[in-house]
């Protein structure tokens, strides 16, 4: 999943060399919090994907705030196009509506075409658009 950043985005996100160590701890971190979810599909004998969602919020100016931030989707290489992202991403749904969250949302990065199909195929579609510019 890091790896993906690199090819894509060199110029606005570079990694650092002890990115592992720091993934784990990001990740614990959201395990124990009430307002994010973490879900693995593993096999046997390894982890072969992952999502992590949490809750975020509108200005109060709208009815309805909370809504689903699906951040990470991976999965590895040799198991995909099986189906385990798009039961990943059904599990977060799930636990998204069990908040009483209003929408699901995530960014995707333009040049990832791959994902971008998939995305659409789970029934997203595009809202935004993310303007940038490096400073
Ligand atoms: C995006 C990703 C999570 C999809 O997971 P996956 O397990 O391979 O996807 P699924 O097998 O559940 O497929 C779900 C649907 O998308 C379609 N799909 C999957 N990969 C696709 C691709 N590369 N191109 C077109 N459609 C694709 C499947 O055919 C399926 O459609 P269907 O329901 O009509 O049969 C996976 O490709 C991945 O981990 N990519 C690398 C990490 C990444 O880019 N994550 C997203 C960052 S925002």
């Amino acid at each position: 999943m890091m790896e993906l950043h690199d090819p894509m985005d060199e110029k606005y996100y570079r990694r650092v060399p002890h990115g592992p160590t720091l993934m784990k701890k990001f990740l614990r971190f959201h395990i124990r919090k009430a307002d994010s979810e973490v879900i693995v599909a593993a096999s046997p004998n390894q982890i072969v994907g992952y999502a992590l969602a949490y809750v975020q919020a509108n200005p109060p100016v709208f009815t309805r705030r909370r809504y689903g931030y699906l951040s990470d989707l991976a999965i590895r290489e040799g198991f995909l196009g099986r189906g385990i992202g798009k039961r990943l991403v059904h599990e977060i749904k799930t636990w998204m509506l069990s908040k009483n969250l209003h929408y699901v949302e995530l960014k995707v990065h333009s040049k990832n075409s791959g994902a971008i199909a998939s995305y659409k195929k789970m029934g997203f579609q595009e809202g935004h658009k993310l303007m940038r510019q490096l400073l």
